[in-house]
């Protein structure tokens, strides 16, 4: 039975796209329940609505706790029935119930390559530091930010003189190859956990790599 699962978006909602085509052309068995946002003015939601996704904006309400926010929203997860959730630009932190409530069966996107550049502006910061090679990650979300284990990871190099706008749309395109393939194997049942410990065809799970196609 294809797997039903949410997506939650804060922004533009690249990835969300990227993961409802593969759920249209199979790479995906697997079907978007619920998009789920923070925030109402986010370009991602018409964006879904155009496809036909159920599209709701879930704002903190004045004075609302990370902890009552993360309750919240598992509730309208669950009534969706949701069996998996898969951040794509969600940009509010969950707090520890929430990630335990889903733990194994909740997926982030991170613009670095994990675990460098945790956090906010990794692409700045990945050229500031004059770093040759940059990526993105695909990884269990676990209560410490941006760590948890790693299911897959899209590699460049980056080019002499680049700016962060084609470093990130570079990553982007990756991001948007990497995600569907993590998800498809969460619905194909080959990347499980158990014991807070995550499983790729019942053996440890190690990263995959996607290195970037070179332009021709
Ligand atoms: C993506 O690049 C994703 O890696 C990043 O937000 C962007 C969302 O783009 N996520 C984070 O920074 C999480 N810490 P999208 O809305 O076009 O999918």
């Amino acid at each position: 039975m294809a797997l039903p699962f949410a997506v939650l978006i804060s922004g533009r909602g690249s990835n969300l796209l990227a993961l409802e085509r593969a759920t249209r052309d199979g790479r995906i068995d697997g079907r978007i329940v619920a998009v789920l946002c923070d925030r109402v003015d986010a370009a991602g939601i018409p964006a879904a609505r155009a496809l036909g996704l159920e599209a709701s904006v879930l704002e903190a309400a004045q004075g609302m706790d990370r902890a009552a926010y993360g309750a919240a929203l598992s509730a309208a997860l669950e009534a969706g029935g949701a069996r998996l959730v898969v951040l794509a630009g969600f940009m509010r932190i969950l707090d520890a119930g929430f990630v335990r409530h889903w733990a194994g069966r909740l997926l982030n996107i991170h613009p670095s390559l994990l675990p460098a550049y945790r956090g906010l502006h990794t692409h700045r910061r990945v050229l500031e530091a004059g770093e040759r090679i940059h990526g993105c990650t695909v990884h269990f979300v676990v209560e410490e930010l941006d760590a948890g284990p790693i299911v897959i990871q899209g590699r460049l190099a980056v080019r002499p003189g680049e700016d962060e706008g084609s470093l990130s749309a570079r990553v982007q395109r990756l991001e948007h190859i990497i995600y569907p393939r993590a998800v498809g194997w969460m619905a194909e049942g080959r990347l499980t956990w158990r014991d807070g410990t995550a499983y790729m065809d019942g053996a440890p799970l190690r990263p995959a790599i996607v290195e970037e196609e070179p332009c021709v």
